[in-house]
């Protein structure tokens, strides 16, 4: 991990692919002979930023289905269903089976198995996504394991054989990846798990990029703690400087990765709460002082907060021209009211897949600006915030 500031040609850019160093060369009169070394073009570049700007385009963001197994068995056991691979099957195609969804989803987050699982039609589900204009994802990560030498924190596995696996899920469609690490406050957060979380995100960044996959960037920082707005912005902006110095240093071309943070918010058991013009005011205050203008989208998660909070949070956001789409890429935010009308029942699926739509349309609206939250029902104002959770 020495620093590598001379090889940071210009990450910010995609001027830097291709470019050979001159410091090979001996100058006239020195002494010393420097390595030699060629940054290597990708030939997906184009395309990397392509796919990005599809993802983050006017009115669509992320509906994130990437689960575990494990984590999917326990939504799937808040209806009394068992944890088999044919109910993860069944849940996962009423979602993406949802007639009209390309209106306002411009991407969807597979976990592995996913990936290659089709309808019982026999359909693919990438190509449900396909046709709907859907950019499949796939999260890439393994998940986290305890930090030795830490404060009770945790670090994200996943970077062994990413490079071979990220190339297979290019084949079978996937364009863009995920890899979430966290961040917790009350634990610190330590130097060593910030730095840890920087740069496993900035290593996967780079490697995804290598093998044509968009990197989604999520070190979340957990809702968990009664601290208050202002130490998570602290923490937030200490995280941020932390990832974006990582992901220079690796050469990642910034115009082809999506971000997706916490929002700025008090922490879950603080006493007080805050309205969504302080949560827009504090998250796009630190957004604006680490994102450079040159990444495409802010995807954020929702990470507890209830459907209806999230989305006024997300529209209070968009009250103003912001340098890059900030839009959504919620799991429990656009999934919670859709899994409980299904309640694992046929003559249920439709009136579930609607629920869908109404959030992925509130949230479209919200991308714009434009949303308001009158007549929301009472299950979407249900806050579903979980201590300790994990993917
Ligand atoms: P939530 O919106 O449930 O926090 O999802 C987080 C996530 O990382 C999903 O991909």
């Amino acid at each position: 991990m020495a620093s590598a500031s001379f090889v940071k040609l210009n990450a910010a850019s995609s001027s830097w692919m291709g470019q050979k160093s001159s410091l090979g060369k001996r100058s006239p009169g020195s002494s010393t002979c420097r390595v030699s070394f060629s940054t290597r073009a990708s030939s997906y570049t184009d395309e990397l930023v392509q796919t990005a700007k599809s993802i983050a385009s006017p009115g669509r963001g992320i509906l994130a289905i990437d689960e575990s197994n494990a984590t999917c068995g326990k939504r799937l056991a808040s209806i009394s269903l068992d944890n088999t691979e044919t109910n993860r099957q069944a849940y996962r195609q009423l979602l993406l089976t949802t007639p009209g969804l390309g209106e306002y989803i411009s991407g969807a987050i597979f976990f592995e198995e996913t990936l290659y699982q089709s309808t019982t039609d026999g359909k693919k589900f990438v190509d449900c996504l396909r046709d709907e204009n859907i950019v499949p994802g796939i999260k890439v990560d393994k998940g986290l394991v305890p930090l030795p030498g830490s404060n009770n924190e945790s670090w994200c596995q996943g970077l062994d054989g990413l490079a071979s696996r990220s190339a297979e899920y290019y084949k079978q469609g996937a364009r863009f990846a995920k890899w979430r690490t966290v961040v917790s406050i009350p634990c610190g957060p330590s130097d060593l798990a910030i730095k840890e979380a920087a740069w496993g995100l900035a290593r996967y960044a780079a490697i995804s990029q290598d093998n044509g996959l968009v990197p989604i960037v999520e070190p979340e920082i957990l809702l968990d703690g009664d601290h208050p707005i202002d130490r998570t912005l602290e923490v937030a902006e200490k995280v941020w400087a932390e990832v974006f110095y990582y992901l220079a240093e690796n050469n990642v071309v910034f115009e082809g990765i999506l971000l997706k943070p916490s929002m700025v918010t008090p922490g879950a058991e603080h006493k007080e709460k805050a309205s969504p013009d302080t949560v827009a005011k504090y998250t796009l205050k630190m957004l604006k002082r680490r994102v450079p203008p040159a990444v495409p989208g802010i995807m954020f998660l929702s990470g507890g907060q209830s459907e209806a909070e999230a989305t006024l949070n997300l529209n209070a956001m968009n009250q103003s021209p912001n340098p890059w789409h900030v839009s959504f890429s919620y799991a429990r935010a656009l999934q919670n009211t859709v899994l409980k009308t299904w309640q694992g029942r046929p003559e249920n699926v439709e009136a579930a897949q609607k629920s869908l739509l109404v959030r992925a349309k509130a949230n479209s609206l919200a991308q714009l600006g434009r949303y308001s939250a009158e007549g929301e029902s009472e299950e979407a104002k249900k806050g579903m915030f979980v201590k300790g959770y994990t993917y």
